[in-house]
């Protein structure tokens, strides 16, 4: 069937954090914004009126968009942005996914205050999961960031400035930072009543701009069932960890004593050396039995420290796929090979940043040493370029394999003067239609370490192995999971380490993959891939809707 909605992106006034009341960016007045349920084989179709004072465009966080490429949303890439004043309409169709995706605006940093939930329940409904328990009652737990300053322009500042934008004022569960922050009380903590003995399914969402975290529920524990829309062999876990884009599918039973207890969701900073200071400061929500109203303070759970590497890495490289009829497997030979570093670096200032630090350069991002930069403004979208074949001043087909240089990817490198300069650049790796890529994904050490959330747009991937230090193939290939390899549209490659990914290019299109730190995605930690047309109409890029804008 079909899913219908329209989001009205406009004003709204909100105070949090004993500030005044300060205007943001939201769909439809709700913080989060509307949650979309659909079943797998329905088309959604969502109907974007842009009544705020910005550019917009709405992404559809894990969505394949197979046959929809027009629907997906990044600005440039697939699209020009909305203008204000005008609309567009979103078509697309759920296939082959269940669990839990997520919306966002995918301009600017407006996604800090335009997200909501994507639910995708099977064809035959909540009767078909293929879950050790059935769950009672379901409960979506969106995890995000609050500033008190106008985030759009954060952005700006930022972009200006080539230096990274400041962190949040505060972490949020529903969009509100709950009571362990000044003044936010009662209203300003989400409350979530549950039952003695029932059981729950929590659908949990990172939509942070830029920071990994842990979630815990004091005295209780999860069931992790599905992570980014993709069935997990079921895993046992008292904290569940989860980085800016991904999702976790996890049960709860409500069986301690009635009473009432915090969620908490606290930071994961992985940056080594320390970055600027952070904000080690925790989300808290309430979880009330029914029958304990009005008691004194919740349980508050112990909570890992910011700096804990080894959880993260154990719970993220321990969940792996249920392997279900019908599923897709991982594919078992491969055509083409990358081996992609990510991480930071320095550029040129470009002609619109304002200071430059390090004298001619300003800090950057990079895959392969090149640092991402979207078309102009006032371009067509990268997808319009390759549907009309005019691609000259648009993009260029040279992405590399490999990077330019072999280094220690992962050593001490603090002495910036020996750091690879990285140029600006549009350039997209070009697939066939079908091909199966395998890359390695190469954390390194310029500036800082960090565990970069790397997201492909158009596709789920494999994740086959994950390790710290040097890519060393020798020693990595007889670790791969071929059998079960957890599925997923985000990985957090670990700090100062590697992950090994595997995807079939089976979607013609313009397929963004970036860094879901905003703030490196600014920088220019990502690149595109250009796949080609099938032998059909039906694997080829159709024509754009007539109400695509333009820019
Ligand atoms: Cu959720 Cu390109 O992003």
């Amino acid at each position: 069937s079909i899913v219908e909605h329209t989001f009205n992106v406009g004003n709204l006034s909100i105070s949090q954090l004993c500030q005044p009341p300060r205007i943001i960016t939201a769909v439809n007045g709700q913080l989060p914004g509307p949650a979309i349920h659909a079943r797998e084989g329905d088309t959604v179709v969502v109907h974007l009126v842009n009544q705020s004072p910005y550019n917009m465009t709405i992404h559809w966080h894990g969505i394949f968009q197979r046959g929809t490429p027009w629907a997906d949303g990044p600005t440039m890439v697939t699209q020009c942005p909305v203008k204000p004043g005008g609309n567009y309409t979103y078509r697309f169709n759920v296939m082959e996914q269940e669990g839990t995706l997520w919306w966002h605006a995918h301009i600017s940093f407006l996604r800090a205050t335009v997200y909501g939930a994507l639910v995708l329940r099977p064809r035959g409904g909540a009767e078909a999961y293929p879950f050790p328990t059935k769950p009672d009652r379901e409960e979506t737990v969106i995890l995000g960031e609050w500033w008190n300053d106008n985030v759009y322009y954060l952005e700006q500042m930022a972009f200006l400035t080539g230096f990274t934008a400041r962190n949040a004022d505060a972490y949020t569960i529903n969009g509100k930072p709950g009571d362990l922050y000044n003044c936010s009380n009662g209203n300003q903590t989400y409350k979530f009543q549950v039952q003695s003995n029932e059981t729950y399914l929590l659908r949990i969402i990172n939509a942070a701009l830029n920071t990994p975290l842990f979630f815990k529920v004091a005295n209780h524990r999860f069931t992790v069932v599905g992570a980014d829309a993709a069935y997990t062999t079921p895993y046992e876990t008292d904290v569940v960890v989860i980085a800016p884009g991904q999702t976790v599918d996890a049960l709860m039973v409500a069986s301690a004593a009635v009473g009432r207890y915090y969620m908490a969701a606290s930071p994961y900073d992985s940056a080594i050396p320390q970055g600027p200071p952070f904000s080690e400061t925790t989300a808290t929500a309430v979880v009330e039995y029914v029958g304990s109203e009005g008691e004194e303070t919740p349980v508050l759970p112990s909570r890992p420290e910011y700096n804990d590497t080894a959880t993260a890495f154990r719970f993220l490289s321990n969940l792996t796929a249920l392997v279900l009829p019908g599923k897709p497997t991982v594919p078992l030979s491969v055509d083409t090979r990358m081996f992609v570093t990510v991480g930071l670096g320095v550029s040129d200032c470009q002609p619109r940043q304002l200071l430059c630090n390090r004298s001619t350069t300003v800090f950057s991002s990079s895959m392969n040493n090149n640092s991402f930069v979207l078309p102009a403004p006032g371009a067509v979208s990268m997808l319009q370029a390759h549907y009309s074949g005019a691609t000259a001043g648009v993009y260029t087909r040279d992405f590399p394999d490999r990077p330019p240089v072999v280094f220690h990817y992962t050593a001490d490198a603090s002495d910036t003067a020996s750091l690879p300069y990285t140029p600006k650049s549009t350039k997209v790796k070009t697939l066939r239609y079908n091909e199966t890529v395998e890359m390695v994904l190469q954390n390194t050490r310029l500036i800082a370490k960090e565990s970069h959330p790397m997201h492909l747009h158009g596709f789920n991937f494999f994740v086959l192995a994950q390790g710290f230090g040097n890519y060393d193939e020798a020693t990595a290939t007889p670790q791969f999971n071929l059998v079960n390899p957890q599925e997923r549209n985000t990985v957090a490659v670990p700090t100062g380490g590697w992950a090994v990914i595997r995807f079939v290019a089976n979607n013609p299109g313009m397929w963004f993959m970036h860094c879901h730190f905003e703030a490196h995605l600014d920088l220019g930690l990502g690149m595109v891939f250009e796949v080609q047309d099938g032998p059909t109409a039906e694997t080829s890029v159709p024509p754009p809707p007539a109400d695509l804008p333009q820019c």
